[in-house]
């Protein structure tokens, strides 16, 4: 049973518009591999949950987090306000995460982030750049030029923009990039709005490739025990024996086909 831990905040800054990156030291995380989160725990009050917020990067011998996040409400409020050497409690990595193994074996994998689904993309680029040697494709979409985490992507992947207002790159979004680029991916690892991960998950059915996705759901306790962030699935599951899976514990990345209506 994983327990909180003290984080000491290294860095904080605004990216852009209400887009924070967070740099957290940590105890240790050499097990955290990407698609993972942590609850992150804004304080103030014992009623205060944590807030679930994906892995962009882990560094530093696995001993630095970071965490980048949209402002949304009262917890990333507090959270956008950690100054240099406070603490924060962290309770993680939590959840499965991208499976390696299946990324590895892909010959064209393509990765899709869209605007706060950008941030879990990041480690997952540095892990299958690890592991293949591969520079994976990128598409990244975004609301207008206000870009983020774009340039952090240089190093471990080939990056496509889409924007929807058409400022840069592509007009659209990431699936009208994939269209305009006439890119014929064999597997889809993505994060973002649902509109976007259901348009792949149709794309994937299309093309007959398999298309991993990484669900949000509001979530109270992170670790599977308040069933408060379950999602429809195909399948029955093992441990409530219906058709539901905590997205916390049996994910938050699923197969599309699992769960997207
Ligand atoms: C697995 C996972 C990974 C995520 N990764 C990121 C990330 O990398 N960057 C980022 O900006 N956001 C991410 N989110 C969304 C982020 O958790 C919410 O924006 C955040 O919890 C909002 O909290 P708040 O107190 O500011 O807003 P409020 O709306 O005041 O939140 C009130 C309550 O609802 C829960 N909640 C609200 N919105 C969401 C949501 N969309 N998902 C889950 N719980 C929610 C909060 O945890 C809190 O308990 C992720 C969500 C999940 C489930
Ligand atoms: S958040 Fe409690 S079971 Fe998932």
């Amino acid at each position: 049973m994983k327990k909180k831990i003290t984080a000491k905040v290294l860095k904080q800054e605004e990216l852009t518009n209400g887009i924070y990156s967070l740099y957290l030291e940590v105890e240790d995380f050499a097990d955290a591999h990407s698609g993972q989160f942590v609850m992150i725990y804004p304080g103030a009050g014992e009623n205060l949950l944590g807030r679930p917020i994906s892995l962009c990067e882990v560094s530093g011998d696995r001993r630095i987090i970071r965490l980048v996040y949209r402002v949304a409400g009262a917890g990333t409020y507090r959270i956008s306000h950690l100054k240099e050497k406070e603490t924060v409690q962290v309770l993680g990595p939590l959840g499965n995460g991208y499976d390696m193994e299946i990324a590895d074996k892909a010959q064209t994998p393509i990765l899709m982030g869209g605007g706060i689904g950008i941030p879990p993309m990041l480690q997952l680029a540095k892990d299958i750049y690890a592991v293949s040697g591969r520079k994976p494709i990128v598409l990244l979409g975004y609301r207008d030029r206000n870009l983020f985490l774009a340039d952090c992507f240089e190093e471990t992947a080939q990056v496509i923009i889409a924007t929807e207002d058409g400022s840069v790159g592509t007009k659209g979004n990431v699936m009208d990039a994939l269209r305009e680029k006439a890119l014929n991916p064999d597997m889809i690892c993505a994060c973002g709005p649902m509109p976007m991960l259901r348009a792949i998950k149709n794309y994937a059915v299309e093309s007959d490739i398999k298309a991993y996705i990484s669900l949000e759901e509001r979530m109270a306790c992170g670790v599977g025990a308040c069933l408060g962030c379950v999602t429809k699935t195909a399948h029955i599951d093992d441990h409530s024996k219906v058709n539901n899976a905590r997205v916390c514990t049996e994910g938050p990345v699923f197969e599309a086909r699992e769960v997207l209506p």
